[in-house]
């Protein structure tokens, strides 16, 4: 089996790489005065098991274009088997129509992936599942909840409660709850369609006292999470955590969870980012050794 660390994910690749005991094939990008760019693959990958890994974060529109270009490529290079890995897929939020006649990025994305070829396709926290099912290959959604999850017990917090800051998000609340213990619960949030503003229904907790960690699959403005925490700070809880697969944590994202009383962010390699992570390798590791 071959890995190619792409331009976004070089350092998760090569950890992946390592654990499988892997080649790495490194691909290189030369950039051109007016922006575009040409990638070339240092090594043969004729009759190769590929693997790619490309997380597409900011800057999105490049790292998905480098993503596309790497995969027809390796078919075209006539790779044997070649799966995409990637840990933050761009535009799943726009998984359907919320406002009139809009286009539904998330679709949109799957086909172009979906057209170069591909054997497999994975990723982690995907936004809604249901993005999954458009693709006619075998895909795999890993969760990083358990990791992180785990990674907070290994810190030794005890009974902590595990809150989800929306409704929709509440299998990661109960899937943190599985390894941490201590109960867990849900917010019900509401997005503005036309602003972005966010409204979180004032509920009582039950959390005086106690420990809690909140967890998204995206942190990104860290509206979300800071309200979700300023709640529970003002019924009580005593110390509480922020955590998340998908750290976009774009602007001041940082200083309003951390103003609204959390004691610390932790989030994943999934995409660059300056807080305390949790490596995605192992997980990603394990799904391609099965
Ligand atoms: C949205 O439904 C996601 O699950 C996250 O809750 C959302 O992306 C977080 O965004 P923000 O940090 O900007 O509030």
């Amino acid at each position: 089996m071959i890995v190619v660390p792409g331009p976004a994910s070089q350092s998760l690749g090569k950890k992946i790489a390592e654990s499988l005991e892997a080649q790495v094939v490194p691909v290189k990008v030369k950039t051109f005065p007016d922006g575009e760019y040409a990638l070339r693959f240092e090594g043969d990958v004729a009759d190769e098991e590929v693997v790619v890994v490309q997380t597409t974060g900011p800057p999105q529109d490049t790292n998905l274009m480098q993503l596309l270009l790497m995969l027809d490529a390796l078919k075209d290079l006539r790779a044997k088997k070649v799966t995409a890995v990637v840990p933050y897929l761009a535009f799943a939020r726009q998984d359907k129509r919320f406002l009139g006649s809009e286009a539904v990025s998330a679709e949109t994305i799957v086909k172009l992936i979906e057209a170069c070829g591909i054997d497999r396709f994975v990723t982690v926290n995907i936004h809604s599942e249901n993005t999954l099912k458009k693709f006619s290959v075998p895909t795999d959604n890993l969760s990083a909840i358990t990791p992180l999850a785990e990674y907070f017990k290994g810190r030794g917090l005890k009974d902590v409660f595990s809150l989800s800051p929306d409704k929709g998000a509440v299998g990661l609340a109960e899937e943190a709850d599985r390894v941490l213990g201590g109960g867990h619960g849900w917010l019900q949030k509401e997005r503005d369609r036309y602003t972005g503003e966010i409204q979180v229904e004032e509920k009582c907790l039950n959390v005086k006292g106690r420990d809690v960690i909140v967890f998204d699959d995206i942190i990104s403005t860290g509206g979300t999470t800071a309200t979700a925490i300023e709640m529970l700070k003002s019924q009580g809880a005593q110390r509480v955590y922020a955590a998340c697969a998908h750290p976009l944590l774009i602007g001041d994202a940082i200083n309003k969870i951390v103003n609204s009383g959390a004691e610390e962010i932790v989030g994943t390699d999934s995409l660059p980012n300056s807080v305390r992570t949790v490596s995605l390798a192992p997980l990603i590791t394990e799904a391609l050794a099965r």
